[in-house]
């Protein structure tokens, strides 16, 4: 395939940016989103160029590093993947591609395609964790019940890798997704319970202090998850909240 790749590039977080058109030939239809990347990076290196900056780490959906928004959609056309499980396939001989960093105000660009999205690392810090006693007389996790229902859905929760896609997405960019998942993976377990009502507390407070917005229920976070992360955690986020408002 040979496409036409409109780029945001942008210096460093204070300049200002602008899209920027590249042309790239022989792409295969078996190669990732990332790859295609590489082969445009290789071209601007040995054309004595700057490369495009952007985040990748594990290029197998685990991560969470890769937030491209890829012709209007975060993680781009695909659904239920991560721009580096992205194919080529999705697209056509002679697309024009338009690729754009995640937008908004709590993750601000800081070069080209990468931002910086340490505002969920601070939210994860407020709250997202247990503390567990060390101490030799530490009860075996096994030997606590738990339904599977339980088990299940808060695995479901756990499965969200803070790729920020919902956020980009959101019209409002909106954290609640992300933190309805962190803060549901501890609420439907008993080893999250001693914590519940200062993690609820703890996390949304950081959420609203980043600058992220309201939720509005659009759900296109939802849709646009590539893992699937439900709305019903904000739902149970937004009981959690309220259980611990009422008890002080
Ligand atoms: S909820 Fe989904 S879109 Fe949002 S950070 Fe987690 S995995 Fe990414
Ligand atoms: S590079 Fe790790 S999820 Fe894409």
């Amino acid at each position: 395939m040979n496409l036409t790749l409109k780029i945001w590039r942008q210096k460093d977080s204070k300049s200002k940016g602008q899209m920027i058109d590249y042309k790239v030939t022989q792409i295969s239809e078996h190669m990732s989103f990332l790859e295609m990347m590489d082969v445009l990076n290789e071209q601007l290196i040995s054309n004595g160029e700057e490369p495009i900056a952007f985040d990748h780490d594990c290029r197998e959906g685990i991560c969470g590093m890769c937030s491209m928004y890829i012709n209007g959609e975060a993680h781009g056309p695909d659904r239920g993947v991560t721009t580096c499980q992205l194919h080529m396939r999705m697209f056509k001989d002679g697309d024009t591609i338009t690729i754009e960093p995640w937008r908004a105000s709590a993750f601000p660009v800081i070069k080209d395609l990468a931002v910086d999205r340490s505002a969920f690392d601070r939210i994860q810090h407020a709250g997202g964790y247990i503390s567990v006693n060390t101490s030799g007389n530490t009860q075996d996790a096994n030997s606590i019940p738990i339904s599977k229902e339980a088990a299940d859905t808060a695995m479901d929760a756990a499965t969200c890798i803070g790729c920020g896609a919902c956020v980009a997405t959101c019209k409002n960019s909106s954290a609640m997704l992300f933190v309805g998942a962190k803060v549901s993976q501890y609420a439907l377990l008993p080893q999250g319970q001693v914590e519940a009502a200062d993690r609820v507390k703890n996390m949304v407070s950081q959420m609203d202090l980043e600058g992220f917005g309201n939720c509005t229920n659009t759900g296109a976070c939802e849709i646009e998850c590539p893992k699937g992360i439900s709305l019903e955690n904000i739902a149970r986020m937004n009981r959690e909240f309220l259980k611990a408002k009422i008890k002080g």
